[in-house]
């Protein structure tokens, strides 16, 4: 079956009628439905289907075993995302078994599906929970007490199961390698005229959460020269993000979440949290822009009689795909170009511990994390032929 049939299956989950596009986060109802329904789908094509202890799901071709072929994505989305983020991933793979399976192909070597769980930290605001709990990039004690807006932690989001949570040095030790397929977020291969192409490096990116606190009080018997409003720091904060980012090479910067408490049109708020996501191309250069925003934000705070605590959520350094796998793809896949990607992956995450690559699919406008989100049928369906190949080569 192609990857549009099997995304039409799936196009109904977890549509976010306020926000437009899809809010798929890990265990709610939708992302629940997505499980059930991957698991189906991997049972009607004979794969054995389990799921780890940090809630990640695998589905052999084979009995699991050292040095397997792994592909896969995510299920999950950002709040209002799009419906090609992490599922196209996810569906490829199916389709590309599917392929394998009409041609005749029986691996040689296990070979195996893996949906990782809470990839956009959506709900617990640290992205790749799935593959860095796999990996140990993040204790068990910290993941269980992240705590969603509800205040509902992971580990109760989880369950029982949440004692077991945290690196399996098994699961690691049965992947020979992976290669995760992604719709494309930019336009490179759109201005490459090219259908897919390979990753070769990722972002240091990160998040952090900026606590203006001031005094709240009423809007309208307060006067001016009487207030500390939170939200002023903040909100210069948020423009000078923007300025700041501006002067170093290849920075971003977003401000995308901000919450002011307790929330009322006619109340000045005594906390305002504004959370930042920052990424450049090293380490460095992350670390060195959000240290300039927090000493402008402390600036900013003391000017209004506020203060603010910057709290850092989640940190990965840059990652750059090893050549040598990088260019086997590319060679593999005729010359498909290698792209820098400026969003994050359970692959970059992977790429820490085992052989890792990617493969990207044309997306025509770039656009992502919105509902616009695209990829063409065609350009869709030459990215499984080429997961195929790259699975067929890999485990033949
Ligand atoms: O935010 C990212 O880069 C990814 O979509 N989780
Ligand atoms: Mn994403
Ligand atoms: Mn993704």
């Amino acid at each position: 079956m192609g990857a549009e049939a099997l995304l039409e299956q799936i196009a109904d989950v977890g549509r976010d009628r306020v926000r437009g596009g899809y809010s798929r986060h890990v265990f709610d109802g939708a992302e629940r439905e997505l499980r059930e329904w991957f698991a189906e789908q991997a049972r009607a094509r004979g794969l054995d289907v389990e799921v780890d202890r940090n809630a990640n799901i695998w589905a052999w071709w084979g009995d699991p075993g050292p040095d397997a072929v792994v592909t896969g994505s995510h299920l999950d989305s950002v709040p209002g995302g799009g419906a090609f983020d992490g599922p196209l991933g996810v569906v490829s793979a199916l389709s590309a078994v599917d392929a394998l399976r009409a041609g005749g192909f029986a691996p040689r070597r296990p070979l195996a599906l893996v949906v990782f769980a809470e990839e956009e930290g959506g709900r617990f605001g640290v992205p790749c929970l799935g593959s860095k709990l796999l990996t140990g990039a993040i204790s068990p004690d910290r993941a269980r007490a992240l705590r969603d807006p509800a205040g509902v932690t992971f580990g109760e989001a989880m369950g029982a199961d949440a004692e077991h949570v945290g690196r399996d040095d098994a699961a690691l030790q049965r992947i020979g390698r992976f290669v995760e397929l992604h719709v494309e977020q930019g336009r490179g291969l759109v201005d490459l005229e090219r259908p897919v192409g390979v990753a070769s490096s990722i972002l240091a990116h990160g998040r952090w959460r900026f606590r203006f606190r001031g005094r709240g009080d009423h809007a309208g018997s307060t006067l001016l020269a009487d207030r500390s409003d939170p939200m002023l720091p903040a909100s210069r904060t948020v423009v000078a993000a923007r300025k700041e980012a501006a002067a170093v090479a290849g920075a971003r910067a977003t401000v995308g979440r901000i919450a002011a408490n307790p929330g009322g049109t006619n109340v000045i708020p005594s906390t305002v949290d504004m959370w930042l996501d920052a990424r450049t191309p090293e380490a460095a250069g992350t670390r060195g822009l959000v240290a300039e925003l927090s000493a402008l934000a402390a600036r900013f705070a003391a000017d209004e009689g506020c203060r603010v605590e910057v709290t850092e959520e989640s940190f990965g350094a840059e990652v750059g795909f090893r050549p040598e796998l990088r260019d086997e793809l590319s060679g593999l896949l005729s010359g498909a170009p290698a792209l820098a990607s400026g969003a994050g992956h359970d692959a970059g995450v992977l790429a820490a511990e085992v052989p890792t690559g990617m493969l990207f699919v044309r997306n025509p406008t770039g656009v992502s994390h919105a509902p616009e989100e695209h990829a063409e049928p065609d350009d869709c369906e030459a990215g499984v032929a080429a997961l195929a190949q790259v699975l067929e080569a890999w485990a033949g």
